[in-house]
């Protein structure tokens, strides 16, 4: 079957191509290529068809692209880049792959991406990042509480450093603007307690929701909400790899505590009143103090300082009275 994300790549927003070129550059059939980009709605992709002329796109596409991303990568960086257009999940794919460390994997479009607590992740085609990467630690599997915590604060610097404002971040792993969730952090961790281990950090942030997925997509918010420039993906990209080079090695020297006051700067629910829901449904409730050196979440409870640990646990706000 012809891909539908192949044709939409031979779009652009400037002017129509028809179909018979697309059918011609690519040796299939006219109804192939309808047929295909009659599925373009399921990419998030909007199209213009004029009957007679061809296709348009109605946002154009800044696709992912390896010398515009190394232009602004650090000269020292330590990541190896490899882009696709679509996969399963990049996180399955480095851990299936047991891909070296530093080994970086970004795809334009994800058929069964993975969030936190066995969600789904859909990104929009050309409107998202998609991308994992591995990284070693030396100190061990038991130092890696913090690292959610901390490859948020790396999100939250790069994004403010290009411009964009607003940004907060939610225990343990989400990045959100007032609007709603902008970026979520996928850790997949393996190796040993003390020995060294590798983290498989997966990051999905939303650059550009369509309008349909903004209707579909339940308390997800795009850069569009964070009054900043209009977003170029690669310079992103590279921002958030640089930001990454720099706070993982530290990270892993000295852990999460001298981070733990700029996370808590950015903390959206710091000393506000919560519920948390554990797998088996179990609740309780408490107002946020604080994070704990090593990243788990501090709450005053009906029982006393409870401290909560990432794990399967999931956090609500409680509504003022
Ligand atoms: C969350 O639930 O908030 C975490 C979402 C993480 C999504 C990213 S997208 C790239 C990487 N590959 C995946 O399958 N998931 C992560």
């Amino acid at each position: 079957m012809l891909h539908t994300l192949t044709i939409i790549r031979q779009l652009n927003a400037d002017e129509f191509t028809s179909g018979e070129a697309i059918a011609k550059q690519l040796g299939v059939s006219r109804s192939a290529v309808s047929a295909a980009l009659n599925r373009s709605a399921d990419f998030g992709i909007e199209l213009e068809r004029r009957h007679g002329v061809g296709y348009k796109l109605t946002q154009p596409i800044e696709w992912l692209d390896v010398p515009s991303i190394t232009q602004t990568l650090s000269i020292n960086s330590p990541f190896s880049l490899n882009l696709i257009d679509e996969i399963e999940s990049t996180n399955r794919t480095l851990r299936q792959e047991s891909a070296a460390a530093g080994s970086v994997l970004a795809a334009e479009w994800q058929t069964a991406g993975r969030g936190r607590l066995g969600r789904p992740w859909v990104g929009s085609l050309g409107g998202s990042l998609l991308f994992s990467l591995v990284w070693r630690f030396n100190g061990g599997i038991s130092r890696l509480a913090g690292l959610s915590l901390a490859v948020g604060i790396a999100l939250a610097r790069a994004l403010e450093q290009q411009g964009y404002h607003g940004i907060g971040l939610k225990w343990p792993n989400d990045l959100l603007c007032p609007k709603g969730k902008l970026a979520g952090i996928l850790i997949e961790l393996s190796g040993d307690a003390l020995g060294p281990a590798d983290a498989v950090i997966g990051i999905g942030l939303n650059l550009r929701l369509s309008p349909s997925e903004r209707l579909h997509a339940n308390h997800a918010a795009d850069l569009s909400d964070c009054s900043g420039p209009s977003p170029k993906r690669n310079l992103l990209f590279a921002s958030i790899l640089n930001e990454l080079a720099e706070l993982l090695p530290r990270f892993d020297q000295d852990g999460f505590a001298p981070l733990r006051s700029e996370w808590e700067a950015r903390h959206i629910w710091q000393g506000e009143q919560a519920r948390l829901i554990s797998p088996n449904g179990l609740e309780s409730s408490g107002k946020i103090i604080g994070i704990a050196e090593d990243g788990a979440l501090r709450i005053a409870g009906e029982n006393g300082l409870q401290v909560v640990y990432a794990g399967d646990i999931s956090l609500r706000k409680v509504a003022a009275a």
